[in-house]
């Protein structure tokens, strides 16, 4: 992918928007329904190279426990539910990209997928174990991210747990026609400690949160966040 702006690079029309799909889940979904088999392609592999991303995520399983149900929210290709539930939980797939979904679908034929905005869940509240979103809240603006905390913390279960992975910085990379392909979307980075204060914001407990730096081709540290709908005790 390439980070230089491209005017030729196709945005979804802002006039498609509609209330329950503005126009930055619009741009979104047509991003990476154009990229899904060459996402997948070049992240199929991508965990087996970073072991740190292993042990957060064998970490949160553990959290979680053997058996909770949990919903990986922008699953994208899958690799991440995947991951977990060969660590045991009862995880399901959330994803905008029907061509996302139906790359989850062709590599985890045991996992359940289904179309569906992390903004407006269809879990009943307190349903969940576990909500995990690793990097796809980088999509929503961050105005949009009081709402989107509070419909996490709104599906989790008392006690139940909360993973987040993103970018960490101040200013979003722009990516223009990533493999060729005729499409354009914001990455935004975050600061942790912003983040951290908008989960509590949102009810959370935070309960771990780290920084690695650059692996790889990355040209930002990471940042991963563990937090915990309080349970009545807490409160
Ligand atoms: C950078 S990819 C990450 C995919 C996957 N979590 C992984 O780590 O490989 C971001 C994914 O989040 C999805 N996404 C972004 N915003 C979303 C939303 N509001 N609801 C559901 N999915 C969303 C995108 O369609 C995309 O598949």
């Amino acid at each position: 992918m390439t980070a230089t702006p491209d005017p030729t690079s196709v945005a979804p029309d802002p006039a498609s928007a509609t209330p329950t799909s503005p126009h930055f889940v619009a741009a979104t979904r047509a991003f990476y329904d154009a990229i899904a088999e060459d996402y997948a392609e070049r992240f199929r592999d991508e965990l087996a190279a970073k072991p740190l991303e292993r042990a957060v995520l064998s970490a949160y399983a553990e959290l979680v426990g053997a058996g909770g149900r949990v919903a990986d929210l922008g699953c994208g290709p899958g690799r991440v539910t995947g991951f977990l539930g060969a660590r045991g939980l009862d995880v399901c797939g959330l994803d905008l990209s029907e061509s996302m979904l139906a790359v989850a679908r062709r590599e985890n034929p045991t996992i359940r997928f289904e179309r569906g905005s992390m903004l407006e869940l269809d879990f009943a509240d307190g349903s969940l174990a576990g909500v995990v979103s690793f990097y796809s809240s980088i999509h929503t603006p961050v105005e949009k991210l009081p709402a989107l905390f509070t419909e996490f913390h709104r599906v989790l279960a008392p006690g139940g747990h909360l993973l987040l992975a993103f970018q960490v910085g101040d200013e979003p990379r722009h990516f223009d026609r990533p493999w060729g392909h005729p499409v354009t979307l914001d990455f935004e980075r975050r600061r942790p400690e912003r983040m951290a204060e908008l989960l509590t914001a949102a009810g959370f407990a935070v309960l771990w949160r780290t920084v690695r730096e650059p692996v790889l081709a990355e040209s930002t540290p990471h940042a991963f966040l563990i937090a915990r709908r309080p349970t009545a005790p807490d409160v």
